[in-house]
């Protein structure tokens, strides 16, 4: 297995039609590189949809197996997952990209495919990854599959928002073939479609301690920034003001700035930043920005 993986058929496991089922080889290459000589003792699989890991189960010939998910009466955010697992495969939904209960036919609350703000999906995922995690044998692994979602021109990437609970051991790239929105056409032509999926694999190092990598995502007012240059501060100021500044307009910003904070020649500062830097022009009394 290498690090970017490439299926152009899903092979024969599981149920084909089920939407958003992923192909079988994925989960055999992972456990035919990771446990190449002897199978997993206990191979769990959440989110199993329409039976791909159990058929790779009995083609590898692994006994120890479960397969679970809502549509056979499982559901990750109250039910124990099982325990004594040293490989876990999960494919959560990708968000509400594809409805479950539609396919199910059934209603459940604890659907996480249903339609929720993201970062109620990132809290139930959170949950869902953090009992997956600690039910692993030490030494054990958790292999997740999952993609990004862009939705009314938003990019959500899953993998970055999530928590990640334990080492870090591979991080493998999933060409998408087949994808909803491949029928699709876009009217802006800069516009980059997803065809990629992520299949991070965590591994249990240790007993006791858990390493989690939280992402959170703050948000800062550059007039409180020291880390910035004038040049930069002013730029922003010309582009706040239309484009067409006095050095008067741009003090009166600027000067209220961590930046300007135990500075006693902000006016002088931003003069010599105007003159010294060819981005910036001068046209009768006003400032412009000149990007060449
Ligand atoms: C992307 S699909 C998995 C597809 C599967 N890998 C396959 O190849 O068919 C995600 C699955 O998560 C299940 N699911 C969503 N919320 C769940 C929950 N709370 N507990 C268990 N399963 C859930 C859905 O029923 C769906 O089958």
């Amino acid at each position: 297995m290498q690090s970017i993986v490439s299926y152009k058929n899903r092979g024969n496991f599981g149920d084909s039609k089920y939407r958003g089922n992923c192909t079988g080889y994925i989960i055999k290459d992972l456990i035919n590189n990771y446990y190449p000589t002897s199978k997993p003792k206990k191979f769990v699989e959440i989110f199993s949809g329409g039976g791909t890991g159990k058929d790779v189960a009995i083609e590898l010939n692994i006994t120890n197996s479960l397969h679970l998910d809502l549509n056979n009466g499982w559901d990750a955010l109250i039910d124990e997952i099982p325990s004594g697992a040293d490989f876990i495969f999960s494919h959560p939904p990708y968000w509400d990209i594809i409805s479950y209960e539609t396919q199910r036919n059934s209603y459940s609350e604890n659907d996480l495919s249903n339609n929720m703000p993201y970062e109620k999906f990132i809290e139930k995922l959170n949950i869902v990854n953090e009992k997956i995690y600690h039910s692993l044998l030490y030494g054990g692994r958790h292999a997740m599959l999952i993609g990004d979602v862009r939705k009314n021109g938003k990019y959500y990437s899953i993998i970055k928002d999530m928590t990640w609970y334990g080492d870090l051991e591979s991080h493998i790239i999933k060409i998408q073939y087949n994808c909803l929105s491949d029928n699709k056409t876009y009217s802006s032509n800069n516009f980059i479609p997803i065809k990629h999926e992520h299949l991070l694999v965590f591994k249990k190092n240790k007993l006791w301690i858990v390493n989690e990598k939280i992402t959170n995502t703050i948000q800062v007012n550059i007039m409180e920034v020291t880390n910035i240059t004038w040049r930069d501060l002013i730029q922003a100021t010309i582009q706040y003001l239309k484009n067409k500044a006095t050095i008067e307009e741009i003090y009166n910003i600027l000067v209220k700035s961590k930046k300007a904070e135990n500075n006693n020649h902000v006016r002088e500062k931003i003069r010599q930043t105007l003159n010294n830097n060819s981005n910036f022009k001068k046209i009768n009394n006003e400032w412009v920005l000149c990007i060449e």
